[in-house]
């Protein structure tokens, strides 16, 4: 992967529960197996140089699914930490969390805090993990901050500018993201990295996020290599 010009790439991981329903299994069996195809695609991407992969792993309305999906999902989110931490060491990857944190339940909150702590400042890759996350919510909470340090009089009004919002926003120290790929048929952004994503190559796939591999991962790569980048301006850029 060209480091230059794809730097960040981000996942919506959609199709876990059709996957599920064609082969008559509970919903949850399809996020294990979503699960699993993370696994897959964080070496992948590891092994191929990409410096930043954000993963929407769970949304702000996710949390109006049955209770006992909403639990399946944090039971995997804490085996999948429990489980990859080790190789999230091992492999120099520094794990991030972006979103609601302060929802989690404890359980998951705990193990999640000690991932990120144990590879903070690992410089191979960037994993951030989106949780209890939403754009709108994000973009909220930014300007609360930002309002909060005006009210201190530690900022100027006029001094917010582009630069000091994404400063504001949970993706802070994270460049813009080049390459949002969304599997499971369906186009939209589902509310992820609103800001973030502006000038972001759009990739949509039919393929149901447990059935997506490292293949389709360097399709979507080669895919973005043969976009032409102008970000407003008449000439390519990057
Ligand atoms: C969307 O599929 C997927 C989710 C809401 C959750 C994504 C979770 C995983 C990939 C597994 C757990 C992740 C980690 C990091 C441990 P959907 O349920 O909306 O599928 P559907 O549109 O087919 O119903």
């Amino acid at each position: 992967m060209d480091g230059q010009t794809l730097r960040h790439v981000a996942i919506i991981m959609d199709g876990n529960g059709r996957w599920a329903g064609l082969r008559g299994l509970p919903r949850l069996a399809g996020h294990r197996q979503g699960a699993a195809a993370v696994q897959r695609v964080v070496s992948h991407c590891r092994e191929a140089g990409l410096r930043y992969l954000t993963l929407f792993a769970f949304s702000t309305e996710n949390w109006g699914r049955p209770a006992l999906e909403v639990q399946g999902l944090m039971e995997l989110l804490v085996r999948f930490l429990a489980e990859q931490e080790p190789e999230l060491r091992g492999s120099s990857i520094e794990l991030a969390a972006i979103g609601d944190l302060d929802r989690l339940p404890a359980r998951a909150r705990r193990p999640l805090d000690r991932a990120v702590a144990s590879t903070r400042g690992a410089t191979g890759m960037r994993l951030t993990l989106a949780l209890s996350y939403g754009g709108h919510d994000e973009i909220v909470r930014a300007s609360r901050r930002l309002a909060g340090l005006v009210a201190e009089g530690k900022l100027r009004p006029h001094d917010i500018d582009g630069a000091a919002f994404a400063r504001a926003l949970d993706t802070a120290d994270t460049p813009p993201v080049d390459l949002l790929i969304r599997t499971g048929g369906e186009r939209r952004l589902s509310n992820f990295l609103l800001w973030q994503a502006a000038y972001a190559e759009l990739r949509f796939t039919d393929r149901l996020w447990p059935d997506f591999a490292p293949d389709d991962l360097d399709d979507a790569v080669a895919w973005f290599h043969d976009r032409r980048r102008t970000f407003g301006l008449v000439e390519a850029v990057g």
